[in-house]
C-alpha cells in the first residue's frame, strides 16, 4: 500500500484517497489494481501481463500506450549497484513513466519546482503515472532489492533518462518512509 511523503513538511500520507487526491492535483495519476494470481518467482511476463489484461487493457487504450513489459530486480540482479545509480539521479524523460508494482517496492521521489520535494513508497497494487518532463527519481533501496513491475510504453525509445545534474536526490539520502 502506498504512503506518500513530504520530508521537509514532516508530513505523511497514509490513506490512499488523500494520496490519490494529492497525486492527481498535481497532475500525477495514481491508481491500485489488485489481481488474485499469486506468482512463483519463475513467473514469465507473459503470464503477469496476462494475469492483468482486464486493468492493464483499457487503461493502455485509453492512453494511447503501445507496449508493456516487466521489470523484476532482486537480490540477485547483477551489478545492481550500476543500475540503482541509473535510476537515482534526478531525471525527466520525454514520455510518460508508467510503473505498476506487481510486487515488492520501491520509492520514487518528485521535484515539481513550485513546492517541496516529495515521494511516493509504491508497493504491490500500486500504480503511477509521470508525465513527461517531470523532474523524478527513484530509489529501490541500497541492499536487498525487490521490484517486479509493469512498465507501460508508448514508445520505449521515449524512456531514456534526460538527467538534470541537480544532486538533489543528495539532499534525501538519508530519508526513511514512517509507516
Ligand atoms: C525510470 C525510473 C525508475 O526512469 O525513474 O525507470
Ligand atoms: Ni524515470
Amino acid at each position: 500500500m502506498a504512503i506518500l511523503s513530504i520530508p521537509e513538511k514532516n508530513r505523511t500520507l497514509h490513506d490512499p484517497r488523500e494520496i490519490r487526491s494529492f497525486l492527481e492535483e498535481r497532475n500525477l495519476f495514481f491508481d491500485q489494481w489488485s489481481c488474485a494470481v499469486v506468482f512463483e518467482d519463475s513467473a514469465t511476463q507473459e503470464e503477469i501481463l496476462a494475469a492483468y489484461t482486464k486493468d492493464l487493457k483499457p487503461f493502455m487504450d485509453e492512453g494511447g500506450y503501445q507496449t508493456a513489459d516487466v521489470i523484476s530486480i532482486n537480490q540477485g540482479t547483477e551489478n545492481y549497484g550500476a543500475i540503482r545509480a541509473k535510476f537515482l539521479s534526478e531525471h525527466t524523460h520525454s514520455e510518460d513513466e508508467i510503473r505498476f508494482f506487481v510486487d515488492g517496492q520501491g520509492l520514487f521521489w518528485f521535484n515539481l519546482e513550485t513546492e517541496p520535494v516529495f515521494n511516493l513508497l509504491c508497493e504491490k497494487g500500486d500504480l503511477i503515472s509521470v508525465p513527461a518532463g517531470t523532474k523524478h527519481w527513484f530509489d529501490a533501496g541500497e541492499t536487498n532489492p525487490f521490484v517486479k513491475a509493469i512498465r507501460i510504453f508508448i514508445d520505449s525509445s521515449g524512456w531514456v533518462p534526460d538527467y538534470t545534474h541537480s544532486k538533489l536526490e543528495e539532499k534525501f539520502a538519508d530519508f526513511k518512509v514512517k509507516r
